[in-house]
């Protein structure tokens, strides 16, 4: 293998809180060792654009705390196509960058893959994103901090649903994944998640509505997954207006406050570990691996596992969730 000299840093896809504080950990883990860091400014098309500067220590000062994320980010369609990875590559020759740190979710982690086996080169990946879809790691950087902002927010909507008396769905990220949707109902003490993953399994709606909340309580709150499968929390809404016009229901889209935010010290630790890690694997001539995190543990995962293995949902937190409803 070459010996690794400089390494160039991009985030990729959705920006997700704790990027920031991944990118700080990559480059003065590198610095530390000697390497050059080349920064990749709005991700792969940063790279096929040739948006490259320098890094320091200092260029990563006073950023551990910031949302968002301070290389710019985009979902590149021209790195989609072997010409722009092509273009991509010749972006790394002519800066001499040795080996790649992408962070990111499924969608770079899968370009990642992809653009190392074409190019036989190096790529490091962290788990950046809200959504904790990638197989082979318990959480991912910047899942947290959207799991408080989200639980923040229904504790909110709940005052008005119960001076109300309403059921409200409250939709939130996640892609075609109900980690958010699931955890954050129980962190809120919500009365049910729809998730994607039971979408053709059974009438998620259906189930709730016979548990017959309005029996006992006065208000309901639903975790709907934003989701083709399910018809997401307004598809819902109209289906109870016809189906149960008893209830006096309304909809709440999170959206992309969900994305936004400082991010929570569990996600600083996390991302501080796994850019720290990401340096070491190169040392260990690790490449085309994931960092993730398993038992508190770091731990190389394949990209062709992280992005190809449907991470599945706990069956124990689904069970978790209906019983404290009840
Ligand atoms: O993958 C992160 C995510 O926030 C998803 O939860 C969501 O479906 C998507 O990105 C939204 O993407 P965009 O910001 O491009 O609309």
């Amino acid at each position: 293998m070459t010996k690794i000299k400089t390494i160039g840093i991009l985030t990729s896809g959705g920006d997700a809180p704790g990027m920031n504080a991944a990118i700080r950990a990559v480059t003065r883990a590198a610095k530390f060792n000697g390497f050059r860091v080349m920064a990749i400014y709005r991700g792969y098309r940063g790279l096929i654009d040739d948006e490259i500067v320098e890094f320091t220590n200092k260029s990563v000062s006073n950023i551990i705390q910031l949302g968002g994320t301070i290389l710019k980010t985009a979902r590149s369609d021209e790195f989609l196509s072997q010409e722009g990875r092509q273009k991509a590559y010749e972006t790394i020759r002519k800066h001499e960058i040795d080996a790649l740190v992408v962070i990111g979710g499924d969608g770079s982690l899968s370009g990642a893959r992809q653009f190392a086996v074409e190019h036989d080169f190096p790529i490091i990946g962290l788990p950046g994103t809200i959504d904790n879809d990638l197989y082979g790691t318990d959480t991912t950087i910047g899942y947290d901090t959207a799991l408080n902002t989200i639980m923040e927010c229904v504790d909110k909507i709940r005052d008005t649903a119960s001076s109300h008396e309403r059921l409200f769905f409250i939709e939130v990220m996640g892609r075609e994944a109900g980690f958010l949707a699931l955890n954050s109902a129980i962190a809120s003490g919500a009365e049910a998640a729809i998730i994607p993953e039971h979408a053709t399994q059974f009438d998620q709606l259906a189930e709730f509505i016979s548990r017959g909340f309005r029996k006992s309580k006065n208000s309901s709150i639903v975790l709907v997954a934003e989701s083709k499968e399910t018809g997401g929390a307004l598809g819902l809404a109209e289906r109870v207006k016809v189906e149960f016009p008893e209830y006096d229901v309304r909809v709440s889209i999170l959206g992309h406050l969900q994305r936004g935010g400082s991010p929570t010290a569990h996600d600083r630790i996390l991302a501080s570990r796994m850019g720290f890690a990401a340096i070491e694997a190169l040392l260990d001539d690790q490449r085309n691996v994931m960092i993730g995190i398993r038992d508190d543990e770091i731990v190389y995962v394949p990209f062709s596992k992280a992005v190809k293995i449907k991470k599945p949902i706990d069956d124990k937190l689904v069970e978790t969730l209906r019983v404290l409803s009840t």
